[in-house]
């Protein structure tokens, strides 16, 4: 049978389970670009038709498909640098204060970051990347990256670490030889050193961070798409997993703002957790 596209039925079922699993809103005129994403999938396995493939997906059986279908439905863009502005204050003031306060005797040797919602990886390696750079005084510092996100195969791509020209593009020459080796034709893999202190694991915004304190959270780029009761849950999340004095850092369309309430702000990008 040639499979054209989702009813309004299957599209509010499929549209449904992506919201109660995810807090992303797939709108009504998306539904030839979900019905095309949800076809490569029947394609890729063994399913004749999108009721098929929903029983699947719903059923126990399903979760391992599950992250396919999560990679197929969101958008996992991402690059190194990306809005560079955010990484010159993590390397730069962010990692300044941290290091006078230390010196100062106000706080320990250690520092743990978070990039929620990280796709293949390139915002948690950029982090590392700034505390590479900032490598003559941060030693015998404990350091800590985590990249969480709800698609692993997204997360599959991070812990390879190997990157193509597109995610490269602001990086330049002079980084690309000191934290990446070219492991084939316009691909570059982060060193090991480089990704030493950075991890992935799979987590859902929807669901309350895993091992927090963090000093320091990126979110950017991932709220885009959830209505505002699922942004208020997963911007709940992220307050609630920040240091005293941690940092949050948001994304330019994340849609927010007026959410952030809790937190001091300090510019358009950056909002801190004030020590009580
Ligand atoms: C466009 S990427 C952003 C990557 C990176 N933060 C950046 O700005 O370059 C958005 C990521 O958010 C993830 N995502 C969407 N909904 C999520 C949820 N409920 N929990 C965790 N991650 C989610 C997607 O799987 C996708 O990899």
């Amino acid at each position: 049978m040639e499979l054209v596209q989702l009813n309004p039925q299957q599209f509010e079922r499929f549209s449904d389970f992506i919201y109660g699993k995810s807090g992303i809103r797939i709108p009504e005129n998306k539904l030839t670009l979900l019905s095309n994403r949800i076809r490569k999938r029947l394609k890729a396995g063994d399913w004749p038709d999108f009721d098929a493939y929903y029983d699947h997906l719903t059923s126990l059986r399903g979760a391992r498909e599950l992250d396919y279908f999560f990679d197929a439905v969101t958008t996992n863009e991402t690059s190194f640098f990306r809005t560079p502005t955010h990484f010159d204050w993590f390397g730069g003031p962010f990692l300044e204060d941290l290091v006078t306060a230390t010196r100062l005797g106000k706080r320990p040797r250690s520092l743990r970051t978070w990039s929620a919602g990280c796709a293949s990886g390139a915002e948690a390696y950029t982090m590392a990347i700034c505390l590479r750079e900032n490598a003559y005084r941060l030693r015998d510092w404990e350091l800590s990256i985590l990249g969480t996100d709800i698609s692993e195969a997204a997360l599959e791509m991070a812990r390879d670490g190997v990157f193509g020209d597109r995610a490269m593009e602001n990086v330049s020459e002079k980084r690309r030889k000191r934290f990446f080796r070219p492991v084939e034709a316009d691909r570059w893999k982060v060193r090991t050193e480089v990704a030493a202190p950075v991890t992935f694991e799979r987590q859902n915004l929807l669901r309350a961070a895993p091992s927090p304190p963090y000093d320091c959270i990126f979110i950017r780029n991932v709220l885009i798409y959830f209505d505002e009761a699922s942004k208020r849950r997963a911007v709940k999340h992220l307050v609630d997993a920040l240091a005293p004095g941690g940092f949050l850092v948001v994304g330019p369309s994340e849609g927010i703002y007026a959410m952030l309430d809790p937190l001091k702000r300090h510019s358009a990008f950056l909002y801190e957790k004030v020590a009580s």
